[in-house]
């Protein structure tokens, strides 16, 4: 075997085949290849417009990468393993393309600069997509709110039936979580957009680099102030897992929703054709496969942010290789979290609920006690643990007959409570129980209806 061509001068042979099989890492570090090239090319205009390389040999350089670029654009390129990994693929390239002038493109810079910075535009370009997708599930869940602010249906806590809610209500619930997943990628972006390039190895270099034309040039807010630092820190990878592993929890609860609605047991919405799947043997069934894949992506994602958080916990500085398993990581949470998160803004939008369903489930336990005790606090003055004990009673009651609430005479509450006049049946009803609730970010139509022209504003 022959020894690497980039870096095998001291060495009498080549790897083992296994020593390959371990170290290499083009099969998946090939997807930061325009990165690596735009760096690459910045790298090079750099150095000659500091006299530290030619202009011609920076223009071959330039030249070369775009061919390269169009090669791997093109599906055109062979990747080999043996040259472990997308640094050492595209420079042995341009090896092939320009000649000698290729060696000088990694004057004054090492393979842990360049990955720290290659890897930093990636996730760059992931954060900013996953806010725009967040942005239009955000969007689909405002247009159902707006036309369903006043469609009721039961609010549960414990799963138990608690109170009359809107479905509108509960879906502006996901877009305020989804704000805030928002506000987590916008934080992670700062952390992620400073300038690792010309920390080289770990220690910096002899040469005069123009660390400010770098980071200017690939959009960085700023060059990082510390080798050391540049090399070795993940923690911009780490904060854009978080903020991808937080999402995604919320995807899979909205996922875990979607799956309880659907189901015939409680037929609060239907899913249709382009987001059910048929079961082989059971003809009659519509399966929410993609809310359930959501919740299964979640754990993927989750997984990756505590894989590369054990990668990166035990490791002095500065870079160790370990830190190479920090892409499959990142790769493999972006396309899960991607994915869930375009499916959940599709079943959004796909989903057509049963309003009839829903407002018969919002109807059944019981759901306008806390309205009734709270007419007798109101009207009758009483203190609220009295008024919930007062109430209790009667629910006991209501169950007994095997009726509702609303069905009892007034003679019948009034030998629980006395005071109770005919006007507390204005409180009992669904709709007069979540207009009532009209206190900031209660479930009131009104104040739903308040809140989706908040969110349309906002998200124009
Ligand atoms: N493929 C490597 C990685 O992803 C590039 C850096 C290699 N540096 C080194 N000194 N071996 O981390």
């Amino acid at each position: 075997m022959t020894t690497n061509e980039m870096w095998g001068g001291r060495f009498a042979r080549g790897p083992a085949a296994i020593m390959e099989a371990i170290n290499a890492s083009i099969d998946f570090d090939r997807r930061l290849y325009a990165q690596d090239i735009a760096a690459s090319k910045v790298h090079a205009r750099m150095l000659a417009n500091r006299g530290i390389i030619s202009q011609a040999d920076a223009d071959a350089i330039a030249r070369g990468l775009d061919a390269i670029k169009t090669e791997i654009d093109q599906g055109k390129f062979t990747f080999s393993r043996a040259l472990e990994d997308i640094h050492m693929n595209v420079e042995a390239r341009l090896k092939e393309l320009i000649g000698d002038a290729a060696g000088r493109l990694h004057t004054a810079r090492s393979r842990n600069d360049q990955v720290a910075t290659d890897f930093r535009l990636w996730v760059r370009d992931s954060i900013d997509a996953m806010e725009a997708g967040l942005a239009a599930f955000q969007r689909a869940l405002v247009k159902k709110a707006g036309a369903h602010a006043a469609t009721v249906m039961p609010g549960f806590t414990h799963l138990q039936t608690a109170q009359p809610i809107t479905f509108g209500h509960h879906l502006l619930a996901y877009v305020e979580m989804a704000a805030r997943d928002r506000a987590r990628f916008q934080a992670a972006r700062r952390t992620t957009n400073e300038n690792p390039l010309g920390s080289a190895a770990l220690a910096g270099t002899s040469f005069p680099l123009d660390r400010e034309a770098t980071s200017r040039e690939l959009g960085f807010a700023s060059a990082m102030r510390n080798s050391l630092d540049g090399v070795s820190s993940r923690d911009f990878a780490l904060e854009y897992l978080s903020a991808c592993a937080i999402m995604a929890t919320h995807l899979s609860r909205l996922a875990e929703e979607v799956v309880l609605w659907s189901s015939p047991a409680f037929g609060f919405v239907r899913l249709s054709d382009a987001f059910s799947t048929g079961s082989s043997i059971m003809p009659q069934k519509r399966n929410p496969d993609a809310a359930e894949l959501v919740r299964a992506k979640c754990a993927r994602v989750t997984g990756a942010l505590v894989t590369l958080l054990g990668v990166m916990k035990g490791l002095p500085l500065a870079y160790a290789k370990d830190m190479q398993e920090d892409k499959e990581a990142v790769f493999d949470a972006t396309d899960s979290a991607a994915l869930a998160l375009a499916a959940m803004t599709g079943m959004v939008e796909d989903m057509q609920p049963n309003e009839i369903a829903m407002r018969r489930a919002a109807g059944e336990a019981f759901s306008t006690a806390t309205d009734m005790a709270d007419w007798l606090v109101r009207v009758l003055k009483k203190p609220f643990r009295e008024a919930h004990h007062i109430t209790g009673r009667i629910v006991a009651m209501a169950e007994a007959r095997k009726c509702g609430l609303a069905d009892l005479s007034l003679g019948e509450l009034q030998s629980v409570e006395p005071g109770i006049t005919a006007d507390i049946q204005s409180v009992l009803s669904l709709d007069a129980s979540v207009a009532s609730r009209t206190s900031f970010g209660g479930t009131a139509p009104d104040r739903v209806r308040e809140q989706v022209r908040y969110w349309q504003e906002q998200l124009k």
